[in-house]
């Protein structure tokens, strides 16, 4: 019988998920006696498959697309940013129940400041895209003291919205705070543009001003696979550097570990050899 704790990601579907490979290298860097799986939800089991993980002795789960609100409705307790996200992605369970926290925001700053080397502080930041993974980082952004932050739509309204539920944490933290349609970007070049919108899953470039972008500008991609995205490959010609979300994918993982060990884990390390693994398989 393994004396390790036991954690899972869920997800549908699941077979590629990186997460397993991810905590294997933490749990191997900080000596910690973790066991990490891969579960797939059935799409009208969720609840099930987490009880039924509970019950087993599980001890936390990250949870990946679809089931990223249904986490949020589970949970007996929300940590801030979760309930900010409107969405779960980092499950834990303890003697006072399920507790929900949302990692994703925190994974995209510190790959954009401890692996790419880029400060948010002071930088103007343009946020493409307004829906569950655009509204998960507003505020771990802000935490970082911007000068300003855009939200661009392709359906103004949700930028609108956005900008309404966090336009009071905007003034508290002292950031430009505005947003939405495609023609809202404030006019020169950006420090940082993060694609949020879902759109390099299927090839699309959301529609976006060329002058936003320069030699100075650090384009995000939130996405990430074998070959630069549609997004990374139009900011580059344009003179911006590159990079796409691996790394996220990676610190949002040292996050949860985190919260689940109190220990956290070297993302960067983890990330460069990832990235390795990868480009020898490709
Ligand atoms: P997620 O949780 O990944 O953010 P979502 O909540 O469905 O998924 O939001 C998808 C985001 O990608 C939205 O901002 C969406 O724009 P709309 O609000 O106008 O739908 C954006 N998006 C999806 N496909 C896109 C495309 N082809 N071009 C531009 N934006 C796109």
């Amino acid at each position: 019988m393994s004396q390790k704790d036991r954690y899972a990601v869920i997800g549908n579907p699941i077979e590629h998920s990186k997460s397993p490979w991810i905590h294997a290298k933490f749990a191997e860097q900080t000596g910690e006696p973790v066991e990490y799986g891969r579960i797939l939800g059935p799409l009208d089991g969720f609840e099930r498959e987490v009880r039924s993980f509970i019950a087993s002795g599980g001890r936390g789960m990250n949870v990946t697309v679809p089931f990223k609100l249904e986490a949020h409705a589970l949970a007996d307790s929300l940590s801030p940013r979760a309930a900010a996200a409107g969405a779960v992605n980092t499950l834990a369970f303890g003697s006072d129940g399920v507790r929900g926290d949302n990692t994703d925001g925190v994974g995209l700053v510190r790959d954009i400041e401890v692996n790419l080397g880029v400060s948010l502080k002071g930088a103007r930041i343009l946020l493409l895209g307004a829906g569950g993974a655009a509204r998960g980082v507003v505020l771990p952004i802000f935490d970082r003291a911007p000068a300003a932050l855009t939200i661009v739509n392709r359906t103004a309204a949700k930028a609108h919205q956005l900008v309404d539920q966090f336009a009071r944490n905007a003034a508290e933290c002292g950031v430009r705070f505005s947003g939405g349609g495609a023609d809202s970007a404030e006019a020169g070049r950006y420090d940082v543009i993060v694609n949020a919108t879902a759109g390099s899953l299927d090839a699309a470039l959301p529609d976006c001003d060329d002058s936003v972008f320069g030699a100075g500008t650090l384009a995000y991609d939130m996405m990430y696979g074998a070959q630069p995205t549609v997004f990374m490959q139009h900011a580059a010609k344009l003179g911006a550097h590159a990079a796409d979300g691996l790394g996220m994918l990676v610190e949002q993982a040292a996050e949860s570990f985190f919260i689940w060990r109190g220990v956290r884990p070297d993302g960067g390390a983890v990330l460069r050899e990832l990235r390795q693994t990868l480009a020898a398989k490709a």
